[in-house]
Formats: C-alpha cells, sequence, structure tokens
C-alpha cells in the first residue's frame, strides 16, 4: 500500500526521531547527536546515535539504521505499513487508507477482540464448577494462581457450542468464529461446533499484546495431547514465540528457548522470565529474527531426548544466523525444563543455566560423536579437525582449557594436545595473514558498504556519491545547486536514487530528509543510506560539493568510454568473425 508523500512528511515531522526512540532508549547528548545504547544488539558502551536533525538513527556496533518509520518497524516488529499506523496513531494523525485494507485490517481486528473475548470466557470457565477437575489438573502440575492469571490461562468445557453460544451473545457469528479456529464445521451436516472441548487452555498472545490463537491441552492420556488453532489471519506460527509478550520486558538479558508451553510457564513460575517456547514446530528462522530484537543471547533448553537434542542442532545455526550467541543447556535427570524444577528447583537450574555449554564445548560434543576414538586412525583425525575447531579462539587460556578437555576425551597427555592445537593455531594464522596482505593489497575493499549485497564497484565515484548525499543532507538549499546533475551518473544505483528522491522531495517542498524516503527503500538500503549520512564531519563544505560533482561526471564519462570502447570492440570481433567466415 501505497501512503501519500504529503502524509508520509507530515508523519516523520510530527514523530522526532529523538522523542520516539527515548521511549525505548536512555539518550544523551554528545555534540549535535544522541547516543545511547543500541535497543537492537547487546552491548554496554552506547554506540547507538540519533541525529535529530537529519531525522535518522544508526548503530555503529550493529550497523542498523533509518528513520523514524524503520526504528518503528524495527523496535515493535511491525512491517512498513503497520509502522506507519502505529506511527500515525502516536501522532493523533488519520491514515489515508485503501478500501482493501480497511477491510482486512477491520477483519483482523475483529478476530482479535474475539480472541480476547474466548480467552476470558475460558478464564472464567476455569473457576466455574465445570472447571473443578481443570483446577485440580493445574495444582496437580504444581502451577499456582498467580501464574495462571498472568498467562490467561482456562478451561474450555466439555460441550460443543459452549464457546459459541457464549460469543453469540456478545454479537460474534459463526464465521467469524470459524475464522478465528475456534470452531469447525461438520462436512456432513455443516453444522459449526467448538474446536476446544474438554482442554486446558493456553492463550498464545503475541509481542503487542494481541490474543491470536490457543493451545489447548487434554488432562489425561487421550490424544492428541494438544491441539493448537490453525494458522488464521492473526496467527502466524512461523512468526510467534509463546510467552514473548512477556519475556520481551525481561531484565535478565538473555531469553530461555523451551519446546514446551508447560516448561516456558513452568520457569516463568520460579522466576526466570526470560523463558519463551516455541509453537510446537521446529524453529524458524523468522522467531530467530524475532529473538534477536530483544536480546544477545539465547539458551537453548530442548527436552534431553533425541528429538531435542537434533532440534538443538538445528536451531543453532539459524540463531547465530540471527546474530544472537548461543549456549546450550542439557538437561539431565529429567525430561523436560518443567519437571526439572519440580524435582531440584530453581538454584540447581540456576547452575545449570549458568554453566550451560559454550558453543565450544557443544562443538567439541557434536565432532566427537562423528568418530570412532576406540580406532587409532579415527581418534587421529578427530584430534586433528578438534585442533582446528580449538585453534579458532584467541585467547590462549581457552585454548589450553579446550584442549585439555579434548585430550581427556581421546585418553592423550594434554601436552600432546598442545602441541597439535599449535601447530593448528600458526597455520590459521599465516592464513589470516595472507588474507590480510590481499585486503592491504586492495583499500578499495576497506571502504566497501557493510550492508550485505551493496557493493561499490567504482570507489572513487562512490566516495564522491556519499559525500554528496551527506552535503545535501545538511543544507538541503544546495541540492538547488545540482540541478543538473543527474542521479543516473552516479555509479551507485542505490546513491544515485536516493540523490533523486531528495532532488524529488526539494522540487516538491517536501521533507528533505532520508526518513521520509523510507517507503521507497529497502531495510537494507535504509541502513546502509543512514550510515553513508552518518558519516563525516559535520561541516558543510561547499567547495567540496563541487570537487564530487567533478568526481562524479568524469568517472561516469569514463565508464560511457568504456562502454563505447566495449560496444566497439565486440563489433570489430564480430566483423572479424565474419570476415573468418565469409
Ligand atoms: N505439541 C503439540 N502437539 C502435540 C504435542 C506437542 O503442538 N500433540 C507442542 C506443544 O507446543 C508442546 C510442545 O510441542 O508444548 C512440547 O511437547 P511436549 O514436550 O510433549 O509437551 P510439554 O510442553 O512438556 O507438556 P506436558 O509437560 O504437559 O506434557
Ligand atoms: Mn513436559
Amino acid at each position: 500500500m501505497a501512503f501519500p508523500q504529503s502524509f508520509l512528511d507530515e508523519l516523520v515531522s510530527r514523530n522526532p526521531i529523538d522523542e520516539v526512540v527515548s521511549q525505548y532508549v536512555n539518550l544523551t547528548r554528545k555534540g549535535s547527536n544522541l547516543f545511547g545504547l543500541c535497543p537492537f544488539h547487546s552491548e554496554k558502551t552506547g554506540s547507538f546515535s540519533v541525529a535529530p536533525d537529519k531525522g535518522i538513527y544508526y548503530c555503529f556496533g550493529c550497523h542498523k539504521g533509518g528513520g523514524v518509520i524503520n526504528f518503528a518497524m524495527e523496535i515493535e516488529n511491525l512491517d512498513y505499513p503497520d509502522a506507519v499506523r502505529f506511527l500515525a496513531k502516536r501522532a493523533g494523525m488519520e491514515v489515508p487508507e485503501d478500501a482493501g485494507y480497511q477491510s482486512t485490517y477491520r477483519r483482523q481486528e475483529r478476530l482479535w477482540a474475539l480472541c480476547r473475548d474466548a480467552a476470558r470466557w475460558y478464564h472464567g470457565k476455569l473457576q466455574e464448577d465445570c472447571g473443578r477437575q481443570a483446577r485440580e489438573y493445574l495444582g496437580k502440575r504444581g502451577l499456582s494462581a498467580g501464574t495462571v492469571t498472568r498467562f490467561g490461562m482456562g478451561f474450555a468445557p466439555d460441550s460443543w457450542n459452549g464457546l459459541i453460544d457464549a460469543m453469540a451473545k456478545k454479537g460474534y457469528e459463526k464465521q467469524d468464529l470459524l475464522d478465528a479456529g475456534l470452531a469447525l464445521k461438520s462436512e456432513k451436516r455443516g453444522t459449526v461446533y467448538d474446536r476446544f472441548r474438554n482442554r486446558l487452555m493456553f492463550p498464545i498472545i503475541d509481542v503487542r499484546g494481541n490474543v491470536i490463537g490457543f493451545g489447548g491441552r487434554v488432562m489425561d492420556d487421550s490424544t492428541p495431547k494438544y491441539l493448537n488453532s490453525p494458522e488464521t489471519v492473526i496467527f502466524n506460527k512461523r512468526k510467534n514465540l509463546f510467552a514473548m509478550n512477556v519475556a520481551k520486558k525481561s531484565k535478565q538479558g538473555r531469553i530461555i528457548l523451551t519446546e514446551g508451553y508447560m516448561d516456558a510457564i513452568a520457569l516463568h513460575q520460579y522466576g526466570f522470565d526470560c523463558a519463551v517456547a516455541s509453537l510446537g514446530t521446529a524453529l524458524t528462522e523468522e522467531q530467530a529474527h524475532l529473538l534477536s530484537k530483544y536480546t544477545g543471547q539465547i539458551i537453548l533448553t530442548y527436552d534431553g531426548d533425541e528429538a531435542g537434542q537434533n532440534a538443538t542442532k538445528r536451531a543453532i545455526p539459524l540463531l547465530e544466523k540471527a546474530g544472537l550467541q548461543v549456549r546450550v543447556l542439557r538437561i539431565q535427570g529429567a525430561k523436560d525444563p518443567d519437571e526439572f524444577l519440580k524435582k531440584y528447583g530453581a538454584d540447581r537450574f540456576k547452575v545449570l543455566l549458568d554453566g550451560s555449554q559454550s558453543q565450544m564445548d557443544y562443538r567439541l560434543e557434536s565432532l566427537r560423536g562423528k568418530y570412532h576414538l576406540e580406532n587409532d586412525d579415527q581418534k587421529v583425525e578427530f584430534l586433528k579437525a578438534a585442533a582446528w575447531v580449538i585453534a579458532s579462539q584467541s585467547s590462549p587460556v581457552e585454548r589450553e582449557i579446550y584442549g585439555g578437555r579434548v585430550a581427556e576425551m581421546a585418553g592423550i597427555t594434554p601436552e600432546t594436545m598442545k602441541l597439535e592445537v599449535n601447530k593448528a593455531f600458526k597455520s590459521m594464522m599465516a592464513k589470516r595473514r595472507k588474507e590480510q596482505e590481499k585486503k592491504d593489497l586492495n583499500p578499495a575493499r576497506e571502504q566497501q558498504p557493510k550492508v550485505r549485497n551493496i557493493r561499490y564497484d567504482h570507489v572513487r565515484s562512490a566516495m564522491a556519491e556519499e559525500g554528496v548525499l551527506q552535503t545535501v543532507l545538511r543544507e538541503e538549499s544546495l541540492l538547488d545547486r545540482l540541478r543538473n546533475l543527474p542521479g543516473g551518473q552516479f555509479s551507485v544505483p542505490l546513491l544515485g536514487r536516493a540523490y533523486d528522491a531528495l532532488q524529488q522531495q526539494r522540487l516538491h517542498g517536501g521533507l528533505v530528509s532520508l526518513a521520509a524516503l523510507e517507503g521507497q527503500f529497502t531495510k537494507e538500503e535504509m541502513e546502509h543510506l543512514s550510515g553513508v549520512a552518518h558519516k563525516g564531519s559535520a561541516l558543510v563544505k561547499e567547495d567540496a560539493l563541487q570537487d564530487y560533482v567533478k568526481i562524479i561526471r568524469e568517472e561516469y564519462a569514463k565508464r560511457e568510454a568504456r562502454q563505447d570502447q566495449d560496444l566497439m570492440g565486440l563489433r570489430d570481433r564480430l566483423k572479424d568473425k565474419k570476415g573468418l567466415n565469409g
């Protein structure tokens, strides 16, 4: 959906970036910028900066950046149109919406309301006579009244139409219940009936606090043990995690990821308010991304069985790809965290948590599993492979500790292992040195953007293009002097597009700021542009601007000439060929 530019301009000016960011981050002024701890990665010293005059933010640590809309997208986990709506609401502005959106949004709002009412109803049933067995079950599982309230747990009575009737009284249609996944339709008779019957109910709540679905557990050994809401217009299992709405507020600095609802809930009850559970499926990339918005460290504590360990192996690379540090907590003496807590208590769990295996231990353990150590050849192979893994640690103390551990695994002396590790370490250093030399010989590489998928092929021109953008973003009136410089002459298409868009804004009296352009660029592109805007000196250098323009023109002319030559060359070659053939 495209919003009118004039609306976006007003939206951006009525949501000053420093005000919006301050709601999430403590900012202190340093010169013309404000600094604070980056909300997108964990850090101890603030590398997150906000430039109110430019309307943008940028993190020098994780290179995230953009305007106020981008910030809202990142921090509130919204897509672009929803971030626009979020900011409009904040500033008390009316959003010009198209009819299509109005109907889907109304639909979503109705289903959110319905799920909330259903959750309240289930919760109420738990207190009534029909909920006695469920209350007993909860007691048996050791859940306190406070926990039951905090998670809004409830009970679906053993009835085919209890929920449907109750919701009808509140004005909901059968179709609403079908769309929300709360009811089913019998194909044969065409009747509609409650999906959840005689089950303990776990509402699933998204990070914005909307009830989007349910998990329902039987209270005996019948199957299926859990019944979950199907995918609906408000429930996307890939994008949500159970208890994330609570865990996102935790101050524990990490998130504990479990397999089961009951595990997450038990952890909360025992004081670990940073626990979440995946929704009965393997962890997805979207869930990893969601986690990375709230923490830098994940502790995986899946069940101790084979399925749990396999799920752990699959989750690690996904989480690491999202920039998360991963530790693995192996549950021993119980089948899952819930059972462990009941058997051994919170203190024992805390010990496990703090001693949770580092990636290195986990990698070495997994490596060991691949070799038959009773076979000498295999043992040698294992030791070599392990030495390489250990050599990647930069601290000698760590190399020694892990070396010792591997020596023990393989039954050799630590000294022998140390020799092996040192050998691997030396070759690794030599390899790195060679790579560095290659880099040094090619300084252009250092100027390359940090953002994925954006490359500078003509560094001299690209630097000048960055300079132009930095200058006009500081002093927009200078754009008027550059009217005869088209963005098409820029060597980096992205920078050219940004420049052209700024020219357009200036021409039409719009807001000349990166923040006003967000709808036209992808998140990665915005990140890169914010990085560019944050570089360079705070002074506007008008003479430099003339130099930049000169360079861009020269380099453009060179590329054009080269292209002509290439074309001519091609023609000549074609001619030669013809000559040969003819
Ligand atoms: N699950 C599911 N459907 C099933 C079984 C499991 O969706 N038939 C999902 C649920 O989200 C469940 C998770 O997988 O929480 C883990 O399953 P399990 O370990 O069996 O459940 P627990 O959460 O440990 O529940 P309990 O302790 O009550 O048995
Ligand atoms: Mn369990």
